[in-house]
């Protein structure tokens, strides 16, 4: 793999759809504004602009009130440039991300509130360097690190982490604090001396809860089940299952906090420190409208593209390329359809509560 390049499949759904699919990822954003506004009033700026960051941004729209906040918020103390360095991986859907910042879309952008506020498109990985040295006051990036630089293997009888045991779960955590350290060590380099990151990841919390599984049925525990009967019904092969491994993993808070509080560790002697950290649990917004609305049929019909929207493109890419696309797309179709069908017969027992780590993090001058 070259210096920019990551595990492959791994985009989220393009033209904007992303967004629209995601309501809970922004209400995850939303939670962290007070914890960016504080971090931000910390910072003791020493240049003529301020220059923040969003790492794995998507298409921008579920942070565009975040970045409207801040913004408002620093224009109540004064009148400096305020740059918004937008980054992610190089194949994600760009085209939707200028237009949803720029406005020509339904999202509501927030560049033409204010004077002297810039947007730049940045194709660079968190992997790699994003920005140059000295230059960043603060650092943000919101359900996107737990996607790891490259799958390390592919799970024995599981498509995620939370299901691994024994070796493959030991190359999944290796890879884990690698990739870690890795992205904290870009980030000490970019940050000016007193710069902050504001880093909301998916993580497994104090209860052994994550994304999917707070309750009701384990999430991806189902999309596993689903996969093997697929196998077993020959519908796809072994071999397909196996590439269905999802290249991600959930640290828990002392994975998180491990390099920040080691004295011995590159991160600590590149001057980052952990402020604070704390695990929240956001609810699956379309099971909360289940208990309003009470239609089972129209909750499994909102909820199917928030999974969608984010490991299809792993799944349609394990399947084989000696199949015609049409038919990758048909398998692809039915898993879904099932999935929603399941959905729809037990509305209670499912949904994609949020679990994530909040944490601050300082770079020491
Ligand atoms: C679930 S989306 C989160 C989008 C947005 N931050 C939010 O919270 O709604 C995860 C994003 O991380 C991006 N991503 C994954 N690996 C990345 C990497 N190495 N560098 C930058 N972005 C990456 C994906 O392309 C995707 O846009």
């Amino acid at each position: 793999m070259g210096k920019t390049s990551q595990a492959d499949n791994i985009t989220m759904s393009g033209d904007g759809l992303y967004s629209l699919a995601t309501i809970g990822a922004k209400d995850v954003i939303d939670k962290a504004t007070p914890r960016v506004l504080k971090a931000i009033d910390s910072i003791d700026l020493k240049s003529a602009a301020w220059q923040f960051s969003d790492m794995g941004c998507a298409d921008g729209g579920t942070s565009l009130d975040l970045w409207r906040s801040v913004v408002r918020h620093l224009r109540s103390k004064g009148d400096q440039d305020i740059q918004v360095v937008y980054a992610d991986q190089a194949r994600n859907d760009f085209n939707a991300l200028v237009k949803i910042l720029h406005g020509l879309t339904q999202f509501k952008t927030y560049l033409d509130e204010f004077e002297n506020v810039f947007a730049l498109e940045s194709g660079a990985s968190f992997y790699t360097p994003i920005l140059p040295a000295n230059s960043l006051h603060l650092g943000f990036s919101a359900t996107a690190m737990h996607w790891l630089s490259q799958k390390p293997t592919d799970i024995d009888q599981h498509v995620h982490m939370v299901g691994a045991t024994g070796k493959d779960l030991e190359q999944f955590q290796l890879q884990a604090v690698s990739d870690w350290e890795n992205i904290l060590l870009q980030r000490a380099r970019e940050l000016v001396p007193g710069g902050k990151l504001v880093l909301i990841n998916f993580g497994i919390d104090e209860k052994g809860q994550y994304l999917g599984n707070t309750g009701g049925i384990n999430m991806f525990d189902n999309f596993n089940e689903n996969w093997q009967q697929c196998v077993k019904d020959k519908i796809i092969t072994e071999e397909e299952y196996k590439g269905m491994t999802l290249p991600q993993y959930y640290n828990n808070v002392d994975e998180f906090s491990a390099p920040l509080l080691d004295k011995n560790s590159k991160v600590y002697k590149a001057g980052l420190r952990l402020v604070d950290i704390e695990t929240q649990v956001v609810p699956c917004p379309f099971a909360e409208d289940y208990k309003d609305h009470g239609n089972a049929t129209k909750f499994a019909k909102a909820y199917i593209p928030t999974i969608r929207s984010w490991n299809e493109s792993t799944f349609l890419g394990a399947l084989s390329d000696s199949r015609p696309m049409q038919e990758r797309i048909d398998i692809i179709e039915n898993y879904y359809g099932l999935y929603e069908g399941q959905v729809a017969n037990a509305p209670t027992e499912h949904g994609m509560g949020y679990v994530h780590a909040y944490m601050t993090i300082e770079k020491v001058v």
